[in-house]
C-alpha cells in the first residue's frame, strides 16, 4: 500500500544511510524495500513510535537490511528470485523433513555431510540440524542457550562447514533448516556478560529488576515452563544484584523486545544465517517474545507484531527464506503464528502442528479416534501460503495441550483424561507397554508432560524384552500408522532421527550431571549406526520399519493430492476407531485419495455408502496405494486392519 507519510520517511532515511550503501547497485533491494516499507514502518511505529530515538532506530534497521543484502551471495539472490516466481514451492508434497542432532547423528558438520546418503536413501530432503551455535558446555539446554549467535560451536565445526554443508545439500536438492533462538540468550552471552559488568546499554537488552516487586507481579499470572528443574520465571544474579527474567532454565536470559535494539540485533542474526545458506529458519519459542504484567506472557499481540516485522524485513533482504514458528501452544493460538487477519502467511509460513501431534498420541493411548476427530474438526483454518510441520516425535516432550471442550465432547473429563494419559505413557496403566518418562512435573498444579522415544512409547521396547511377536508387530504397525498420518495429512512431515530404525529410550543421560534431571535426553541418544545397518536385513525390526517408511515417503512424493492447498476434507464416520479424510489433487479434482487410520487393535469396518457422494468408490473397490492391491467393498463396507493406515485411490 502507498502511504505518503511512510514514503516521505523512506526518502529521508535513504538520504541518511551510510555512504557505502548509497554507492551500491541494489535494484532488487530497493524494489523490495519500497514494497514492504509501509508495513515495516507501521509495525515499528506501533511498537516503538513513542521513543525519542524512533527515527534513528528506523535508520539502523534499514542499514542492517541493506548490509545483509550487500553480503548475500549471487546464488542465494538467484534462489530468492526463483522462489518469488514459484512462491508456493514449499507446499508441494515432495518435501519430507528430518530433525537430528549433528553430533549425535554424525560426529560433526563435516561428518554429517558424509551421512547424507542415509537421509536420501529414506527419502528425506529437508534437514533440520538441531542448534549448533556456540553454547557453554555445561548449561546449554541442548543448544538453546546460545553464547554467540554468529558462531558455530567448535564441537561441531566452523561457520565455513555450515556453508559447505549448505552447498552440498543444494546439489542434492535438499533444504537446510537452522535454528534461531529469538527469545533468550545464555547467561554467558556477551550481552549478558556486559550487563553483569554494569553496562546499562546491555542491561536494557534483558528484563531485570532491583527487587521482587515487579517479578512478583509477573509471577501472579505466568506459568512455569520447567517447574521441576527451574521453578519460577526469575533468577537472582549476585554479580549485578538484580533479578533477571529467566522463563526457561535459570541460565537462559529472556531478551527484552521493548528495546528496538534487541529486535534489530535479532533481525541481523536471522539474515546472517539466511546468508550462510539456510533455506528455512526455525524461530524458537516465539510465543514468549513479549512480556506483559497480568498476562501469561505468551501469545501476546506484540509477539505477533514482532514476528511480522521479522518476516517483512526478511522479505526485503532474503525473500526466499521461510520461517518455522516453534509455538507449542493451545490449538486456538497456534494458527495465529501464520498471521491473523491475513490472506497469505505474514508471520511464519510454517508452524509445528503440536495439536495434531498430541491428538495422535491420544489415539495411541485410547486406541480410538474420538478426540482425534474432535480436535481435527476444530483445528483452526489455515490461511494461504502457510503449511504445517506434521510430526510424531521431536527432541522435546509431548505436552497434552488439547482443548478442554474437545476433550469433553469426546466424552472424557479433562483432568481425569490427562491423568490417564500420563499413567498410560509412563506404563503405570494396567496393560500399557509404554515406557515414557514424566517431564516437567508440577507438584503444585499436578501437570506433567511425557518424554521418551517413539518406539519406547508405542511399546516396542517392552515387546522386544518379552519377545512377544504379536506385541512387536503391533508396535511396528503403530509407528507406521502414525507416520502414515503425518505423511498424508497436508503439510511437511518431519521425522525424528532415530524413529525410522525404531531407536529405544537410552538412559545414559542419567550419568551426565548436566542432563540427569531432564528426561528429554532419554530420546536424544546417539544414533546407532550398527542398528541402522540392520535396515537392509530382511525380517529385522529395523528393516520392517525403515523399508515401509521409505516406500511410504516415495509414494507421498508421487501423490499430488498430498500437497497442501487447502485440499483436505475430514469425513464424519460412525466408527469411532477410525480417522478418515479425503485429499484432493489441487490440479485435478477427480484425483482423490481416501486416507483412513484405524487406531484400534481390532480390524474395523468403514461404511462407504455416504462416501460415494464424495466421488469415492465409484467401482466396488479402491486401490491401496502402498501395496497396489484392491480393497474390495462387501456389504457396503470395507475392512481396515488393526493399527493400519490406508491410502486408497480409484
Ligand atoms: C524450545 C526448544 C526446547 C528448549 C526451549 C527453550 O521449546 O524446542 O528444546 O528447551 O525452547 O529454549
Ligand atoms: C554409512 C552407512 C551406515 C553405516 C555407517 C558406518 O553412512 O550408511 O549403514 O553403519 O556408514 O559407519
Amino acid at each position: 500500500m502507498y502511504e505518503q507519510a511512510s514514503h516521505a520517511l523512506l526518502n529521508e532515511i535513504l538520504t541518511e544511510l551510510k555512504p557505502e550503501i548509497g554507492k551500491m547497485r541494489l535494484r532488487h533491494f530497493y524494489t523490495r524495500l519500497g514494497a514492504n516499507f509501509y508495513a515495516i514502518h507501521s509495525l515499528f511505529h506501533l511498537l516503538y513510535g513513542n521513543r525519542p530515538d524512533f527515527k534513528a532506530q528506523m535508520v539502523s534497521l534499514v542499514e542492517t537490511l541493506a548490509f545483509r543484502y550487500i553480503e548475500r551471495l549471487p546464488h542465494l539472490r538467484r534462489s530468492d528470485l526463483e522462489r518469488e516466481i514459484n512462491y508456493n514451492w514449499f507446499l508441494s508434497q515432495k518435501w519430507v523433513g528430518m530433525a537430528l542432532y549433528c553430533d549425535r547423528f554424525a560426529a560433526d558438520l563435516k561428518g554429517l555431510r558424509t551421512r547424507l546418503p542415509y537421509l536420501q536413501e529414506l527419502g528425506v530432503n529437508m534437514l533440520h540440524i538441531m542448534p549448533i551455535l556456540d553454547c557453554p558446555a555445561d548449561n546449554s539446554d541442548g543448544g538453546y542457550a546460545v553464547r554467540d549467535f554468529l558462531k558455530v560451536d567448535a564441537r561441531f565445526g566452523t561457520n565455513e562447514d555450515v556453508e559447505a554443508l549448505a552447498s552440498t545439500l543444494k546439489k542434492r536438492e535438499m533444504l537446510l533448516v537452522l535454528d534461531v533462538v529469538v527469545n533468550h540468550t545464555s547467561n554467558e552471552h556477551e550481552w549478558a556478560v556486559k550487563a553483569r559488568q554494569g553496562d546499562k546499554k546491555y542491561q536494557d537488552y534483558f528484563h531485570m529488576f532491583d527487587d521482587r516487586e515487579t517479578p512478583d507481579l509477573y509471577e501472579e499470572t505466568m506459568p512455569e515452563i520447567f517447574p521441576a528443574t527451574s521453578p519460577g520465571n526469575f533468577t537472582w544474579d549476585e554479580a549485578m544484584g538484580k533479578w533477571v527474567m529467566t522463563v526457561f532454565n535459570s541460565y537462559q536470559w529472556d531478551l527484552n523486545y521493548r528495546n528496538p535494539a534487541v529486535l534489530i540485533e535479532m533481525i541481523d542474526i536471522i539474515l546472517f544465517w539466511a546468508n550462510k545458506g539456510a533455506d528455512i529458519l526455525r524461530l524458537d519459542a516465539v510465543a514468549f517474545l513479549w512480556k506483559k504484567i497480568g498476562s501469561t506472557c505468551q501469545n501476546e499481540r506484540e509477539a505477533h507484531l514482532l514476528l511480522q516485522l521479522m518476516k517483512d524485513c526478511c522479505q526485503v533482504t532474503a525473500p526466499g527464506v521461510l520461517f518455522i514458528a516453534e509455538a507449542i501452544v493451545a490449538p486456538s493460538e497456534i494458527a495465529k503464528y501464520f498471521g491473523e487477519d491475513a490472506i497469505n502467511a505474514k508471520e511464519c509460513e510454517i508452524a509445528y502442528n503440536a495439536t495434531l501431534m498430541a491428538l495422535l498420541w491420544d489415539a495411541v493411548a485410547t486406541k480410538n479416534a474420538r478426540l482425534l476427530n474432535q480436535g481435527i474438526k476444530n483445528l483452526p483454518e489455515k490461511i494461504e501460503r502457510a503449511t504445517w510441520l506434521n510430526y510424531v516425535r521431536c527432541h522435546d516432550d509431548i505436552g497434552l495441550g488439547f482443548d478442554d471442550s474437545d476433550v469433553q465432547r469426546a466424552g472424557y473429563e479433562p483432568a481425569k483424561h490427562r491423568h490417564f494419559l500420563l499413567e498410560y505413557f509412563t506404563g503405570k496403566f494396567p496393560g500399557s507397554l509404554a515406557r515414557g518418562l514424566p517431564f516437567g512435573e508440577n507438584t503444585r498444579t499436578g501437570d506433567a508432560r511425557i518424554s521418551g522415544s517413539l518406539a519406547s512409547l508405542v511399546g516396542l521396547e517392552a515387546a522386544l524384552e518379552s519377545g512377544d511377536e504379536a506385541a512387536i508387530g503391533a508396535a511396528i504397525n503403530t509407528i507406521l500408522l502414525l507416520h502414515g498420518m503425518i505423511l498424508s495429512f497436508g503439510g511437511i512431515p518431519l521425522l525424528y532421527y532415530g524413529d525410522a530404525i525404531g531407536m529405544l529410550n537410552n538412559l545414559e543421560y542419567l550419568a551426565d550431571p548436566n542432563h540427569r534431571l531432564d528426561t528429554r535426553w532419554a530420546h536424544r541418544s546417539r544414533f546407532d549406526w550398527s542398528k541402522a545397518d540392520k535396515r537392509h536385513k530382511k525380517g529385522t525390526v529395523e528393516f520392517r520399519i525403515f523399508s515401509e517408511l521409505k516406500k511410504m515417503i516415495a509414494l507421498r512424493k508421487e501423490t499430488p493430492a498430498f500437497a497442501d492447498f487447502d485440499n483436505r476434507q475430514l469425513l464424519a464416520v460412525e466408527n469411532q476407531n477410525l480417522l478418515a479424510f479425503i485429499r484432493t489433487d489441487p490440479q485435478n479434482s477427480r484425483n482423490k485419495v481416501l486416507v483412513v487410520g484405524n487406531f484400534s487393535v481390532e480390524a474395523q469396518m468403514l461404511q462407504i455408502s455416504s462416501l460415494r457422494s464424495f466421488g469415492l468408490f465409484q467401482q466396488d473397490s479402491m486401490r491401496n496405494i502402498c501395496t497396489g492391491a484392491p480393497v474390495t467393498v462387501e456389504k457396503d463396507a470395507i475392512i481396515v486392519p488393526a493399527l493400519c493406515c490406508y491410502w486408497l485411490t480409484d
